[in-house]
């Protein structure tokens, strides 16, 4: 059975985020979501999600694609949730081209093309307008 993971906060979900864990599980029969804390959202952004990490955790867990969900601490830590989720596949998307290579002796890694016109950073902008 293969394994495949991947990364995101998903918040504000939407159908780019639908797109891409669809595809994700589609190099695999099980599926591994780290979703990033409301922590690291903050120390990368500054700013908190709209949605805090328990309802992203949840909101992804109930699609019918996902297997397994857990909270994604710290970017720096990815070989080491690779290997405690025995992954074979890491998918992220081209956003992050390249950037996770080092960990392909661990695993496969995949960047998968984004879904165009569509980020939860653009929606918040359209909201925040009307
Ligand atoms: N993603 C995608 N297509 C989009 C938006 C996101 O494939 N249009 C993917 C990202 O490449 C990533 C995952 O969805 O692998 C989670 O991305 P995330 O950063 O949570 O979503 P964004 O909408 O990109 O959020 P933001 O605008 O805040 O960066």
């Amino acid at each position: 059975m293969t394994r495949v993971i991947t990364f995101g906060t998903f918040d504000v979900f939407h159908v780019g985020h639908v797109n891409i864990l669809e595809r994700a599980r589609s190099y695999g029969e099980y599926l591994i979501v780290g979703v990033s804390s409301d922590e690291l959202n903050y120390s990368k952004k500054n700013r908190y999600p709209i949605y805090n990490e328990e309802d992203r955790m949840k909101i992804i867990s109930s699609l019918k694609f996902v297997s397994e969900v857990f909270i994604e601490e710290s970017l720096e830590l990815k070989l080491e949730y690779i290997k405690k989720y025995n992954a074979d596949v890491l998918i992220m998307g081209d956003d992050w081209l390249g950037r996770f290579d080092w960990v392909k002796p661990a695993c496969e890694v995949v960047y998968l093309p984004r879904t165009p016109s569509i980020s939860t950073s653009e929606i918040i902008e359209v909201v925040r307008k009307l």
